[in-house]
C-alpha cells in the first residue's frame, strides 16, 4: 500500500522516499522507522557515517539514543557534513509508564461531550485526514496513511472529536519503532499530541496520550516508550512527567540537508 503522505509538498516527497528506502533496509536492526525517516536506531552502535548516509539518501534523518555526553561530537559532524542539526531531548520511560497512564485515565476520564475514535484499516479518509490537520495544526507531523491505517508498523493513532460539531480537536499516537532484533525493540514511540487551542488545558492530550499508551500495551505488548520534545517545549515535557516519561541521559537529532529539505524543521 503506497496511500496518502501529509505534510508540505517536499516532506511529503521524502517521507515517500523514506517509506521505500525503510522496505529495502526493513531486516536491519541498526534501522528504524514509524512512518517519518528512516533513522539509525542506536547511534552507539550505528555511527556517524551511517547517519550522514541517512541525511544524504533521504534529505533529512534522524539518530536516536545519542548520550547527552556525545551530543556536541555528533552536531560538530551533522554541522561539518553540510547538514543542518535539530536537536530533541530523547524522553523515556523510566518508571511504569503504563500504570502512571492508567492511574491519570481514572483520573481525568474524557467527558461525554467528547467523542474518541481509533483510525484503522476501515476508517474513511476523512478521519485520516482530519489526524493530519489536527497534528500539522500543532506542527506536529503526522506518518502516511498506510502507517496510520496500520497497514506498514503497528500502532495506535487515537482522534478525538467536539461531539456536538463532529469538529477534530486533538490527536495522539503510539507506533512500533525498532527492529524485533534491536537492543531497543521494547521501546515504542509515543507522541504525536496535539490539541487545538481553545480544547487545551482541560486534560485532553494527556488522557489521549494515556489511552494511546495503555492500548499500545494491550495490543502489541509494549511497555516503555520514548519521544523526541524541544528542551524549551515546556508543556509537553511537563505532560510526559505526568507519564513517567523523562529527559536527561539521551538525545536525538536530525539532520537535514538544506539542499534538499527546505522548511525548517521537521517537526515540532
Ligand atoms: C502540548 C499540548 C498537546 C497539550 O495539550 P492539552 O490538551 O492542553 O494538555 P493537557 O490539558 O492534557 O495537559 C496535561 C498536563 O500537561 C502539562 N501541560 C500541558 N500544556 C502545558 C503548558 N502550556 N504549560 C505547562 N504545562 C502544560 C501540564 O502538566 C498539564 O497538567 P496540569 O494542567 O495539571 O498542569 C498542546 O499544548 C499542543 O497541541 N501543543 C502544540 C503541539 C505540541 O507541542 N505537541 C507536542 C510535541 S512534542
Amino acid at each position: 500500500m503506497q496511500g496518502k503522505f501529509y505534510g508540505p509538498p517536499d516532506v511529503q516527497r521524502m517521507t515517500r522516499r523514506a517509506m521505500a528506502l525503510f522496505r529495502v533496509v526493513q531486516d536491519d536492526p541498526d534501522f528504524a522507522w514509524y512512518g517519518r525517516f528512516v533513522a539509525l536506531a542506536d547511534f552507539e552502535t550505528g555511527g556517524v557515517q551511517r547517519f550522514l548516509d541517512l541525511i544524504e539518501v533521504q534529505g533529512a534523518s534522524p539518530a536516536y539514543w545519542i548520550a547527552n555526553a556525545a551530543a556536541d561530537t555528533v552536531k560538530a559532524s551533522v554541522l561539518r557534513a553540510g547538514y543542518r542539526a535539530d536537536r530533541f531531548e530523547y524522553v523515556v520511560s523510566e518508571g511504569d509508564s503504563v500504570s502512571r497512564a492508567r492511574g491519570n485515565l481514572s483520573k481525568y476520564a474524557i467527558g461525554d461531550d467528547v467523542l474518541v475514535s481509533r483510525l484503522g484499516p476501515d476508517s474513511p479518509e476523512a478521519d485520516l485526514d482530519d489526524f493530519a490537520e489536527v497534528a500539522g495544526a500543532g506542527g506536529v507531523l503526522p506518518p502516511p496513511e498506510a502507517v496510520l491505517r496500520g497497514a506498514a508498523r503497528k500502532g495506535v493513532f487515537l482522534l478525538a472529536r467536539e461531539r456536538a460539531t463532529g469538529r477534530a480537536i486533538s490527536c495522539a499516537a503510539s507506533i512500533e519503532t525498532f527492529h524485533v532484533g534491536s537492543r531497543r525493540a521494547d521501546s515504542a514511540f509515543w507522541g504525536m499530541l496535539s490539541t487545538l487551542p481553545d480544547w487545551q488545558g482541560r486534560k485532553l492530550a494527556l488522557a489521549l496520550g494515556a489511552r494511546a499508551m495503555v492500548a499500545m500495551h494491550e495490543d502489541n505488548g509494549f511497555s516503555k516508550f520514548i519521544t523526541g520534545v524541544r528542551a524549551e517545549n515546556e508543556g509537553s515535557m511537563a505532560l510526559c512527567a505526568k507519564l513517567d516519561m523523562v529527559p536527561g541521559k539521551w538525545c536525538s537529532y536530525y539532520g537535514m540537508d538544506p539542499a534538499q529539505f527546505s522548511s525548517a524543521r521537521v517537526t515540532k
